[in-house]
């Protein structure tokens, strides 16, 4: 029976409205079998989304560069790992369609384009930052809903002012003007014009709010935007420790502004769970925070999660990491369908999907003329210990003053403290040490040619990328099942959140006025 569903109407087994439909079926099948089939194949998707309770919460979830590929190697790999072939993972039971990337000005998108295809609803170039393709402002679902009543977070794991979030609450002709994106993002010196669009904020980045006096700082000019944060009302947050303290969002005021690392978190694989707090606790902190900030709200909240680094696996052309970047946004996809499913009455949509695929990954790859066998072999990857990021940095940090070279890289990076390897050899070595500055691209054909993975780019590629989703109220997924242009599902989020076409057509006409000549036409 179960297979006969529509996967938007199976995901939600303890949704009031799905055991209503399950009594009205059971009663159906007293009445006629082929009345039950109907009941449960067809009838959801004639429920009309606007009969739905109009104080909502979305829960907008990005895999970056997470392409289907990737989540097909987390997979295995995971069922490797549990010794289970049948288990699949939390993310897969939820699939409802799927989101086709390109960008206005190529087949193939990058962050901000894809980002600004969700926050404004349109094409635009690649680099563009909430901007059109002629390089003028364009209001995005954020700052609608902030401005509408709603609350707002943005929760990542790259640098707050990298291109996914950034798209959502500021504007900008380049997606490199990280600094002046960081300004609009907490509002410093009123740099947005509609003012303070974001009431949570949880990421990295912070070298671009520090004065470039600051060791940490990644700035062009002396600004504090911290300080300046604080004292125009933000509370503000560094440290793990601090993290904890908000006890999972029992112990949140906001605004709030957690920014854990001077640039993007650490890959999970090299970080230990003491010292950064991981997306699932950080994503379900802030929907508590914000769920209890509009409890006596007409207006639910919209927040943004990213899985922000599985695209920088991609760009490394590291499997062996970026596996368990797909397992941690797995687990922060599960705390938001158990939060919407058990924390909330308010209708709460958990929307999933990856602005891009990075890398051309394929699951396999022909290491000789012979014909090629049909596997490839998770045990390589889980034998690493480290992301390839993490050891080309050690190489160049290698002084010499514990052991020999040589020794360095036969255990510490490509032995049992590294990749894990049991059959390199002398050659492989000796290559690693003769290309000490530029070993990641060597390190990466070595663990890939071992899996058995291939790759096709260090950039991003232009394939169709996944949707997942659930929700309380299952059928306010029906406009986003099945094929989406990547601008659909920007238009089906402004729609979930009553966002009328007219009131951004207004706010755009108000960005462009106030920002004026400062972005450049294109
Ligand atoms: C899972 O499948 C792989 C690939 O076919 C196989 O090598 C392995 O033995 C299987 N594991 C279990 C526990 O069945
Ligand atoms: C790109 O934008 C231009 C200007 O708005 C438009 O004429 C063109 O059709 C767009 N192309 C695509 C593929 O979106
Ligand atoms: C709540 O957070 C404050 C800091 O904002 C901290 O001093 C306090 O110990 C926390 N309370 C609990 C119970 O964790
Ligand atoms: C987050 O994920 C980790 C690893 O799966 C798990 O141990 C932890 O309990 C999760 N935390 C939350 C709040 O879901
Ligand atoms: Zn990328």
């Amino acid at each position: 029976m179960s297979e006969s569903l529509n996967p938007a109407q199976i995901q939600r087994p303890h949704s009031r409205l799905y055991k209503l439909l399950l009594a009205w079926a059971v009663l159906a099948t007293f009445l006629s079998a082929s009345a039950f089939y109907f009941a449960i194949s067809g009838k959801l998707s004639e429920v009309p989304t606007s009969d739905i309770p109009k104080k909502r919460n979305v829960i907008f979830m990005v895999s970056d560069g997470m392409g289907p590929a990737s989540v097909a190697m987390a997979r295995n790999y995971f069922q490797y790992t549990q010794k289970d072939n049948l288990t699949n993972l939390f993310i897969d039971d939820y699939f409802i369609g799927n989101s086709r990337t390109r960008s206005n000005n190529s087949f193939v998108t990058d962050s901000a384009a894809g980002a600004t295809a969700f926050s404004c609803g349109l094409k635009t170039y690649n680099g563009a930052i909430g901007v059109d393709p002629l390089g003028r402002p364009c209001a995005s679902i954020l700052e609608a809903a902030k401005l509408m009543g709603y609350h707002t977070g943005l929760v990542v794991t790259t640098r707050i002012t990298d291109a996914t979030p950034a798209s959502f609450a500021s504007h900008a002709s380049f997606r490199s003007e990280e600094d002046f994106i960081a300004e609009q993002l907490i509002n410093f010196e009123d740099a947005h014009p509609f003012g303070r669009t974001v009431d949570l904020i949880f990421g990295g980045g912070r070298c671009h709010f520090l004065p470039s006096s600051h060791p940490d700082s990644c700035r062009y000019d002396e600004s504090d935007l911290i300080s300046d944060a604080k004292s125009s009302g933000w509370k503000y947050i560094e440290s793990n420790e601090e993290f904890k303290n908000l006890r999972l969002g029992k112990n949140v005021s906001l605004p709030l502004l957690g920014l854990f690392s001077p640039t993007d978190y650490p890959f999970t694989i090299d970080y230990h769970d003491t010292e950064f707090p991981r997306l699932n606790e950080t994503a379900l902190t802030a929907v508590r925070a914000l769920s209890e900030a509009t409890k006596d709200s007409e207006n639910g909240f919209f927040i943004l999660v990213e899985g922000s680094r599985i695209d920088h696996c991609g760009h490394n052309n590291d499997a062996g990491a970026q596996v368990h970047e797909v397992l941690a946004y797995n687990d922060a996809f599960e705390a938001m369908v158990k939060f919407a499913n058990e924390e909330t009455d308010v209708p709460t949509v958990v929307l999933s999907t990856s602005d891009h695929e990075t890398g051309g990954l394929s699951l396999a790859k022909q290491i000789s003329k012979a014909y090629p066998d049909y596997l490839w072999y998770p045990e390589v990857l889980n034998r690493a210990k480290h992301s390839i990021e993490y050891l080309s940095r050690a190489l160049k940090a290698f002084d010499g003053s514990k052991k020999e070279l040589n020794e360095f890289v036969d255990q510490d990076i490509l032995g049992e403290k590294g990749l894990g390897f049991v059959d390199h050899t002398s050659e492989d070595i000796k290559d690693i040490a003769h290309h000490v500055l530029t070993s990641s691209n060597r390190l990466s054909v070595m663990q890939s040619l071992r899996a058995e993975v291939g790759w096709a780019t260090h950039g991003h590629s232009g394939v169709d990328v996944n949707v997942y989703g659930s929700s309380n109220f299952p059928e306010i997924l029906n406009p986003v099942v099945g094929a989406n242009e990547n601008i659909e599902i920007g238009h089906y989020l402004r729609d979930i959140l009553g966002i009328d076409g007219q009131l951004l057509e207004e706010l755009t006409r108000e960005l462009r006025d106030k920002f004026g000549d400062q972005f450049p036409n294109v």
